[in-house]
């Protein structure tokens, strides 16, 4: 049995003798780089390809005013029908997994109020959003459950700094943020994988004027695809191998599912392996992958052999032009938007997406079957947006950001320049206006994500980055030690943010540091290293 300590009862024990410098205690399991692990579910499985896509319908706002949608969210318990037969208890937002679909108007300010009727503190993250300090979902501003107990008090002195609440919270995002393919997840410091896994997730669009006069695939043909992974018992509960299944007191996962948790379901919007009844049009796909660790190589089998996607748009939004694809690498916490063009299809065709980098019914994702022909008005135009490249000369500063797996005192786990996370100390204090180039190396394959900004990559490995690299990111995969160059720059909102790896194991096993951003008159900024 491994020895486990949370950073929570160090930082307590810090705080009462005096010293500074806090980490965990996992050991992870040793093993070898390709020993990784999936879970087996032993429920009766659907046969892929029988169960109806389901399309997220977007939440309509309780109220409204000149300026601003406000929704209602309440975080709870539900049973959810998943494999046909069973009943899965879920965590979800508003009792659904996926979650319901927030659509905002880039012109218009969102106010998501969260109310937590859950049995567990949650934080509520907008990934990819470009969000002030107190409502991005740092993971230790907690909004513990409405009927609190002390059982949960004791983890507000976690952290100093937080700024934690009860019951119910308002997450505020600004309007301005370009039109984007967002998710939002839970955030919750040392077990966000757990809480993800049942079903802590939705989409979450911006929409803006630019890109509605493109005339892209919309309507029923623009679909949000959010991919997950999972595993389930013989009563058709979800399986996770938690140290702790409360997730309350001890982070981590057992054995060797320290390098991530895989499950042998491939879910698309909480349906296995779904078909989806098509015309003979372009689709729209914004795929996001949110499962915990497994990343999908995704390629599309027409029924006359290999098809192709079209790269319209990355995590932060559309790219410059329109790019094709024939297969597309896409890790944990990444979007693509890609269209898929079923015109040249007739009625009776069956269009099936791949995952190359599964094994066994894992190779399979969902597919289209062309039921219906339709005359097309969609486009796909040459220019999409306008991208300005950010320029290496304009960055202020350098920073290298090491992933890897180590030990740091008492604990071996997943580290960042040889720390674990620790939401006390800054690795980093970009001031607001400038550039910065930050270099990320990895030991094992990473997907690192930042918060706050959506960056560019410059270049991997000293040379060239992929082809879908392209356009704003605010998630980059990097595969066994490699090295990527990322721009970023800091446009506004001072505050206290996130780097982490976004398989969440890794993350949840210390794999995130804090960065502070300050405005140019803050000496603090200046001083920064
Ligand atoms: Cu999608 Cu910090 O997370
Ligand atoms: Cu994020
Ligand atoms: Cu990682």
């Amino acid at each position: 049995m491994n020895l486990v300590l949370s950073r929570r009862s160090l930082f307590r024990i810090a705080a009462a003798v005096g010293v500074a410098g806090a980490a965990g205690a996992w050991q992870l399991a040793a093993d070898s780089p390709d020993d990784r692990l999936h879970l087996t579910s032993s429920a009766r499985l659907p046969e892929p390809f029988t169960l109806p896509l389901r399309v997220p319908r977007a939440l309509a706002p309780i109220r409204r005013d000149a300026t601003t949608d406000y929704h209602r969210i309440v975080q709870r318990r539900a049973n959810a029908v998943i494999l046909p037969g069973y009943s899965t208890p879920i965590w979800g937002y508003q009792g659904i997994f996926p979650g319901p679909l927030l659509v905002s108007s880039r012109s218009r300010r969102t106010v998501v109020s969260h109310r937590n009727e859950l049995p567990v503190p949650v934080v509520v993250h907008l990934h990819g959003g470009h969000v002030p300090e107190a409502s991005d979902g740092y993971p230790t501003d907690l909004l513990l459950p409405v009927d609190a107990t002390s059982a949960h008090e004791h983890m507000m002195d976690s952290d100093p700094l937080a700024h934690t609440m009860i019951g119910e919270r308002d997450y505020i995002y600004p309007a301005g943020q370009p039109a984007a393919t967002l998710w939002y997840h839970d955030h919750r410091m040392d077990f966000t994988g757990p809480s993800v896994w049942r079903g802590l997730a939705g989409v979450h669009l911006v929409v803006d004027e630019a890109e509605q006069r493109l005339g892209l695939p919309s309507g029923e043909r623009d679909l949000p695809l959010l991919i997950t992974d999972r595993a389930f018992d013989a009563t058709g509960a979800f399986l996770y191998p938690a140290m702790d299944p409360t997730a309350l007191h001890t982070p981590g996962v057992t054995g060797k599912f320290g390098r991530g948790v895989l499950g042998d379901v491939i879910l698309v919007n909480g349906v296995p392996w779904p078909v989806h009844r098509a015309s003979t049009a372009r689709y729209r796909l914004r795929l996001i992958n949110g499962s915990n660790a497994r990343v999908y190589r995704l390629r599309v089998e027409m029924p006359l052999g290999d098809g192709h996607f079209v790269q319209i748009g990355s995590d932060g939004g559309l790219l410059d032009r329109p790019r094709r694809v024939d297969a597309l690498t896409i890790a944990p916490g990444e979007r693509y938007e890609v269209i898929l063009d079923l015109s040249g299809c007739a009625v009776g065709d069956r269009v099936t997406i791949h995952n190359d980098l599964g094994d066994g019914i894992t190779t399979r994702v969902m597919r289209f079957e062309v039921t219906e022909r339709i005359a097309d008005s969609s486009r796909v135009p040459d220019r999409l947006n306008e991208i300005t490249p950010l320029d290496r000369r304009a960055a202020v500063t350098t920073r290298r950001f090491d992933f890897r797996r180590g030990d740091s005192g008492s604990m071996s786990g997943w580290l960042i320049n040889g720390h674990p996370y620790d939401p006390r100390e800054p690795i980093a204090r970009p001031r607001l206006g400038d550039v910065e180039i930050w270099q990320l190396s990895t030991d094992l394959d990473h997907p690192i994500h930042l918060h706050l900004e959506q960056f560019q990559v410059l270049s991997r490995n000293g040379g060239q980055p992929l082809a879908t690299d392209a356009g704003w990111k605010d998630t980059v995969y990097l595969g066994a030690s490699e090295l990527a160059e990322i721009a970023v720059r800091f446009t506004d909102y001072p505050g206290r943010y996130v780097l982490h790896c976004h398989n969440l194991e890794h993350e949840d096993m210390a794999m995130m540091a804090t960065f502070t951003t300050h405005d140019r008159s803050s000496s603090d900024g200046i001083a920064a290293g």
